[in-house]
């Protein structure tokens, strides 16, 4: 008789997201003369730039012949996308990575949640709270969280560090030590950026008690102040002790077209055995690669025209959480981020609970937000809006919140 991996039914409640689009769904039914602003869901609302779209057209004409058609890709990327990434994300960067280092794939959500598979399951995670849902409910499915306290909303073999506006957004050392430490800057969902400084004695610290960093930076690309890394490999002692995984749907649109990558340096051993020859192993047997096309269209960011439409297309998103920021901030209300992401975490007034504030903000200026604690317990009294949207609905939006 077969038995079910009952991991997964420790997973509490539904997920954050479908919550929302069924509070969203109830409302528009009962009111459908209201027009509702979506500012929740982080997913891009621009199209391609040019220059990806040329690629991607170009690509399928490839294939529609049969010598420069393209079957399975190489388990771990074009050379010609591990290159281009290995000189402008790495090398230009002054940081020590190779192209044989950087695994393509179909996103950072992927990774972040198969990452886990190439350690023992006696490892301890350590999260940030609040955090993006993938990195524990990934390793809850793998059984190596405990426990589920519905009162605490914690899991007992899991290390939280808290980040609130008492630590501005970053986390501290945990008294105990972790195994696997997770870390997404620029952060979603607070919006936080650390220094240099900082995720260097985070580093010093993973080597220190041998533990490894798992750093995601889906959102380099909105850094927009001065001595902040854009990737963890700016720090010294990187390569010994952090996988950096990184992804192209928020800096260049591909939330729907899916491409990904992460860096496994051949530096970080264990009794000899690198974690590179383990991650290749992994994606060689479960994994047969993104697809040429969109391999193409990876490449194409890189390009000199793809770089410049695609600043301009942050520059969009940025001026959205501007216009977010400052709106908010003039009517009072206490908000963090939107600097380096496109994430504005604003703490809900008069003690509202988050959902409090959600089912307020839905009803009142009929704008869907997402609510802190669906990202964990110290997200409680903070509410994520997201400057994805386009320019017209987030000035329109915070208008209608000015006015509450
Ligand atoms: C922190 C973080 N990592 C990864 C992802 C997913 O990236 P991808 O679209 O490459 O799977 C998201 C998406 O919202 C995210 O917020």
């Amino acid at each position: 008789m077969f038995k079910i991996n009952d991991n997964y039914l420790k997973l509490p409640g539904s997920y954050l997201f479908s919550t929302i689009a069924k509070k969203v769904n109830e409302f528009s039914n009962a009111n459908p003369d209201k027009k509702i602003i979506r500012l929740g869901i982080g997913d891009v609302t621009q199209p391609l730039a040019p220059a990806i779209i040329e690629s991607l057209h170009k690509a399928v004409d490839e294939m529609g012949k049969a010598e420069t058609f393209h079957g399975y890709a190489p388990d771990l990327g074009y050379e010609f996308l591990r290159t281009t990434i290995q000189k402008n994300d790495y090398e230009a960067r002054g940081c020590d990575i190779q192209a044989d280092e950087i695994f393509v794939s179909d996103g950072a959500k992927s990774d972040s949640a198969n990452i886990q598979e190439i350690f023992s399951i006696d490892n301890k995670i350590a999260v940030c709270d609040p955090v993006y849902p993938v990195y524990v409910d990934s390793n809850v499915m793998a059984g190596r969280t405990g426990t589920y306290d519905p009162a605490t909303e914690r899991w007992s073999e899991v290390i939280y560090m808290p980040c609130t506006a008492d630590n501005n957004f970053a986390p501290e050392f945990p008294t105990e030590n972790p195994d696997l430490i997770y870390l997404c800057f620029p952060n979603n969902p607070t919006g936080s950026m650390v220094t240099k400084e900082q995720l260097q004695a985070w580093v010093d610290y993973a080597n220190k008690i041998g533990a490894i960093i798992i750093y995601d930076a889906a959102y380099e690309a909105y850094i927009s102040e001065e001595n902040v890394p854009h990737t963890i490999y700016e720090c010294a002692g990187a390569r010994t002790c952090a996988i950096e995984l990184k992804s192209f749907s928020k800096n260049a649109g591909f939330t729907g077209t899916r491409l990904g990558y992460a860096v496994v340096p051949k530096d970080i051993k264990s009794n000899g055995v690198t974690l590179h020859s383990l991650w290749a192993r992994r994606h060689g047997t479960k994994y047969n690669g993104a697809p040429y096309i969109i391999q193409r269209a990876g490449e194409a960011v890189y390009s000199e025209a793809g770089k410049a439409q695609l600043k301009q297309q942050v520059a969009y998103y940025m001026n959205n959480a501007k216009v977010i920021l400052e709106g908010l901030k003039k009517a009072g209300y206490e908000v963090y981020g939107g600097v380096n992401a496109p994430y504005i975490w604003l703490r809900t007034p008069n003690q509202m609970t988050s959902w409090e504030f959600f089912d307020y903000l839905l009803e009142n200026a009929n704008v869907v937000g997402t609510p802190g604690s669906g990202f964990g317990p110290s997200g409680e009294g903070y509410f994520r809006l997201t400057a994805f949207g386009n320019y017209e609905n987030t000035v329109e939006a915070v208008e209608r919140i000015v006015k509450l």
